[in-house]
């Protein structure tokens, strides 16, 4: 046994002659978790056959050690507008700085992560592979750029990556290892969900108010599904089925008419899978270059054309399949032809709200319902309509954990701890307060929390006064944006702590932020500079520095979205 294609292939004389190493370097930049897990999975199958592998994220990475690196795997996803994971961001820093070293022995390839409806497409991924090679690296397998959907395209990738890494060897296939025997994993996981049962699904929000937002429980009793607080929970969720019957009746196809689904040919009805299989409320410029495929539509073609780029965008944004099918008919292909452009429904992550060892058998999540206009339409968020609206006690959906790294307790239960966490950003932190409650912690506790209304939005808010009181949780501060004439948000309360605020981090405290990442935690962030700036006595990059080493320590984690 041995890699396919490696025993029979007789090598030039230059290669065969080099002794080439074994040893393969994989670094992974997550946020959510998915290249971490492509990063452990693709070691896991690496070690099998004998190479020796180190696995790292690139924030633990000592760049002192890349010159030393002969082969090395990127797995990376990009983030937000092209940017970097958080984990990523020193590492590809230092990289296109001056710093970096000349790197012509080695040999890379570049898995990229991402998501076509951004206009960033892979961005990270398609800098770290052209700075590579930039800096003399020789690429090993060309860069995959996987979408959403990436279970496929990342095993492919591998296999790329393998045959060609076999191809180089001195000819002799590494031997098949019987790996280590692991933690006793579930047989759940992305790509097989477990179908969990809804136990319990409330609205938080008081009557009145602007929000819903929906308080989760599912039952893992028999799925041997494990998580820690931090973890987050993937669902499949289910389209609207009424927006499918205005697609179908738009259409003019026959409900029942049997589809294939996937690539390994499995059939439905097709109301059944334009609820479960495929994507249609988001619209992606590779959606709409399929779409010209099986349309004659003069408009779409000219909105595709070079020199069009902008329209194409402000199309893209906010639209749907619905709007699509309507703005550029007729659509005269079969509802075959038409399925086979839209990509798999993605699934959706949570910040997971429970502790296991305080709700065994248990998840719970802190779902805020989407809705909205635009267009001219009515719209709404496919998963969290679909839990607000489509799920009651007894139903079950399909779900599995997803782990992250990237926001964990500290190991020490002495270690304080500060929670900023606003609106449904709350969640992981009533995880973070039942674990500490159940494990006896001793280390201090500090949650800002802020919402619109103190009558209607405040979440979980007899959980929290019921910890103060227990002292699991030290302090709280709230912050309601629109009871008072002028708004208050999370960071003003901050700022009027920001002595002790600055006290805790002198102390070692690990600061946490959950919640919109866009507005909220870019805010959040601007006040922890200041705070460290004004109450050390800092400048701006004393300041910078001092978080930067906050972040190297763990000490500043973020799960935002
Ligand atoms: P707003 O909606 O009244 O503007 C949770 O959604 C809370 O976060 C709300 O009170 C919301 O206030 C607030 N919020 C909105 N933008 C924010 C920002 N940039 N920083 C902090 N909180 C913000």
């Amino acid at each position: 046994p041995g890699i396919p294609g490696a025993q029979l292939r007789t090598l030039p004389a230059h290669i065969s002659e080099q002794i080439i190493s074994k040893e393969i370097t994989i670094l992974f930049g997550s946020q959510t978790g998915n290249a971490q897990g492509l990063a452990k999975k693709s070691a896991r199958k690496l070690e099998g056959i004998g190479f020796q592998v180190t696995v790292s994220s690139m924030s633990d990475f000592k760049t002192k050690k890349l010159k030393e690196v002969q082969n090395l795997l990127i797995i990376v996803s990009t983030h937000g507008e092209g940017d970097p994971p958080d984990s990523a961001l020193t590492f590809h820093e230092f990289l296109h700085s001056k710093r970096a070293p000349k790197l012509t022995d080695l040999r890379f390839s570049v898995l990229a992560l991402g998501d076509s409806s951004y206009e960033f497409f892979c961005q990270t991924g398609k800098e770290f592979d052209n700075r590579l090679e930039e800096l003399g690296g020789i690429r090993l397998y060309p860069r995959f750029d996987c979408d959403v959907d990436y279970d496929e395209a990342a095993a492919e990738w591998l296999k790329g990556v393998l045959d060609s890494l076999s191809e180089t060897q001195d000819g002799s296939a590494p031997q098949v290892h019987e790996s280590a025997p692991q933690a006793v994993e579930s047989v759940y996981s992305r790509t097989n969900p477990f179908k969990a049962e809804v136990l319990e699904n409330i609205n938080l929000n008081g009557r009145g108010s602007n929000k819903e937002t929906r308080h989760l429980e599912l039952a893992l009793e028999g799925s041997g599904l494990t998580f820690e607080p931090g973890d987050s929970l993937g669902i499949y969720p289910e389209n609207d089925p009424f927006l499918v019957d205005i697609l179908l009746e738009e259409l003019r196809w026959d409900p029942e008419e049997m589809v294939t689904v996937n690539k390994q040919g499995d059939v439905r009805q097709l109301k059944e899978a334009l609820i479960s299989y495929f994507e249609i409320t988001v619209l992606t410029k590779p959606l709409l270059e399929k779409a010209i495929k099986i349309s004659a539509n003069e408009d779409l073609h000219e909105l595709l054309s070079p020199g069009n780029e902008e329209e194409l965008k402000a199309y893209l944004t906010g639209r749907d399949l619905l709007d699509l099918v309507r703005d550029f008919g007729q659509w005269g292909e079969t509802a075959q032809e038409f399925v086979s452009i839209l990509r798999k429904i993605p699934a959706r992550l949570y910040s997971i709200a429970s502790s296991l060892s305080a709700n065994p058998d248990e998840v719970h999540l802190t779902i805020g319902a989407v809705r909205y206009a635009t267009h001219g339409r009515e719209r709404k968020g496919v998963c969290s309509i679909f839990a607000a609206e489509g799920l009651n006690p007894g139903d079950t959906l399909p779900v599995y954990i997803q782990h992250n790294e990237n926001f964990r307790l500290p190991q020490s239960p002495d270690t304080a701890i500060i929670m900023i966490g606003p609106g449904t950003g709350v969640a992981p932190f009533r995880s973070f307060m039942q674990e500490r409650e159940e494990m006896g912690a001793e280390g201090k506790s500090w949650l800002f929390y802020g919402d619109q209304h103190f009558v209607t939005d405040f979440l979980y808010q007899t959980e929290w006064q019921k910890w103060l009181k227990a002292g699991v949780l030290t302090k709280m501060d709230v912050a309601f944006s629109r009871d008072t004439e002028e708004k208050v948000y999370v960071q003003h309360r901050m700022l009027e702590h920001s002595k002790e605020l600055f006290e805790w981090l002198q102390e070692g405290a690990a600061v946490y932020i959950c919640g919109d990442e866009k507005h909220m935690a870019h805010d959040v962030h601007q006040t922890l500079i200041e705070i460290i700036e004004k109450e050390g006595g800092m400048s701006h990059e004393k300041a910078e520095a001092y978080f930067a080493d906050l972040q190297q320590q763990k000490r500043y984690q973020r799960d935002v979205y």
